[in-house]
């Protein structure tokens, strides 16, 4: 029961699964067994999801930075799966799952998991689309214009104790420095974050002009922006490129060797380039050689090929003209927390509802719903209609079935604050405290 209501059970037949294919039920969860685990697999502060999810469901984490680090009864039982990017799921990983359904990243970008792999098992793959878009887009700006206005190393300059004293001395230290208005800047990807960078460019005087192959006619009307149809022809009329697309098999070193030759050829001022994107649209060692030789003016870079990201072992070492931040575009502590009820939310949506058909981001439908291997069997996908009443109300308690699973699972329960804390021995377990008090020790990319 919750908000005085009780909730009757009710099956409803998935109207896109063949009537020979098995349905199967719900999440066990309710008074006869424990509560579904969901396991938060690259981090350990649940102290966001906890309060949205306590009521339905048990709460694990496992800190692992791979699947071999996640303890077995985690692999066999757990129902959801969260997981930031510090953790990659291969067909291989997913495998290792027995009762996975539902897996949220906790993010946006979901390149870090095998989406078609884990639809032909069953298990949907969902994002957290909307968060931070005003944050990656701000920083995104804020790129741009230090490489326009070069506010970065003239402030850099000034700690380091240079006198600009006079015209010639200032036309020395800010040379570089240009006018933003009446310059190009290319978007490649119009999706929610390159719409929000060109909003915001328009109002500084760019002429904004977009590539994105998968967008139907008309989004360039709506936004008053220009649309080219090939990315040559984006590199080659933009004074500055920004990516905003996601990394998909199609688009990895989309910026290479070749590309860059096809930016501003021929002109004295070459062209800025800023990644806020993904760091595998850009190939490292081809932008040192263009840093280095002048093909390109300079560059601003929030992701990386390897992340996180040292300067000093990457191919752009070396690199003049370069600004690095480390995949923090989309931060604000506002948005952190947005997206993390975001990501909860969704999990909770998995299990007190039903999969795809309750999900608000599942981005492997289209693999999900259709395949032989689901067909076959691995029903993971369809279950009835499930009412919160058998994981809420009805269930006040830390069930003691649930607290001791957790208790051997080597990961700490967010329902079991009852218990003293537990330390374990196994690699990617934890000491620690109650978990809803306890503060977020670090902020994995998202
Ligand atoms: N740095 C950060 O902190 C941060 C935060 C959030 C998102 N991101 C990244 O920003 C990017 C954009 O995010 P979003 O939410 O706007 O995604 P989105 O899915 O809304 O938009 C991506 C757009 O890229 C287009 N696209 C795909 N491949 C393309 C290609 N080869 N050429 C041109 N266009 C292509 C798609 O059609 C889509 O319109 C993603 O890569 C995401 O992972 C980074």
């Amino acid at each position: 029961m919750e908000n005085g209501k009780t909730f009757q059970p009710v099956k409803r037949p998935r109207l896109d699964v063949p009537a020979t294919m098995a349905i199967r039920g719900p999440i066990p969860n309710g008074p006869m067994h424990p509560r579904p685990l969901i396991a938060l697999l690259d981090g350990r502060d649940c102290s966001v999801e906890m309060p949205i999810l306590k009521d339905v469901a048990t709460v694990a984490f496992c800190d692992a930075q791979s699947t071999s680090e996640i303890h077995e009864k985690v692999l066999n039982e757990a129902v959801g799966a969260l997981m930031w990017h510090s953790i990659t799921l291969t067909k291989e990983d997913l495998e290792k799952f027995k009762s996975l359904r539902v897996i949220v990243r906790i993010g946006s970008g979901y390149d870090n998991v095998d989406v078609k792999a884990a639809g032909e098992f069953g298990i949907a793959v969902c994002n957290v689309p909307g968060y931070g878009v005003e944050e990656v887009a701000d920083s995104t700006l804020c790129l741009i214009l230090n490489l326009y206005r070069r506010t970065y190393w003239l402030a850099h300059m000034i700690r380091e104790g240079k006198k600009v004293s006079g015209p010639e001395s200032l036309r020395e230290a800010a040379s570089g420095s240009a006018r933003i208005r009446g310059d190009t800047l290319g978007i490649v990807g119009l999706g929610r974050v390159g719409s929000a960078v060109a909003l915001r460019a328009k109002v500084f005087g760019f002429n904004v002009i977009f590539y994105d192959p998968y967008l139907a006619d008309g989004v360039e009307k709506s936004l008053g922006i220009t649309r080219v149809y090939t990315l040559q022809d984006l590199l080659f009329q933009s004074d500055c490129v920004s990516l905003h697309c996601n990394l998909n098999e199609h688009n990895h070193h989309l910026i290479n060797d070749y590309t860059i030759k096809q930016m501003r050829p021929g002109k004295s001022t070459r062209a800025f380039l800023v990644n806020t994107a993904r760091g595998g649209l850009v190939d490292e060692h081809a932008l040192a050689a263009a840093l280095k030789d002048g093909r390109v003016r300079a560059a601003a870079l929030d992701v990386h090929e390897n992340e996180p990201f040292v300067l000093s072992q990457s191919p752009l070492k070396d690199s003049p003209n370069l600004i690095c931040t480390p995949h923090s575009s989309f931060y604000s502590e506002q948005s952190l927390t947005e997206l993390r009820e975001m990501a909860a939310g969704e999990i909770r949506r998995a299990v007190v509802g039903r999969i795809p058909d309750s999900l608000r981001n599942c981005v492997n439908k289209e693999y999900f719903a259709t395949t032989k291997s689901s067909a076959a069997g691995s029903m993971r996908y369809a279950f009835p209609g499930y009412p919160e009443s058998m994981n809420g109300g009805g269930y006040p308690f830390p069930n003691p079935a649930a607290a001791a699973a957790a208790a051997s699972l080597g990961v700490h329960s967010t329902t079991m604050d009852a218990h003293p804390p537990v330390s374990h021995s196994t690699p990617h377990s934890t000491p620690h405290s109650t978990l809803p008090e306890s503060k977020p020790e670090s902020s994995e990319v998202h």
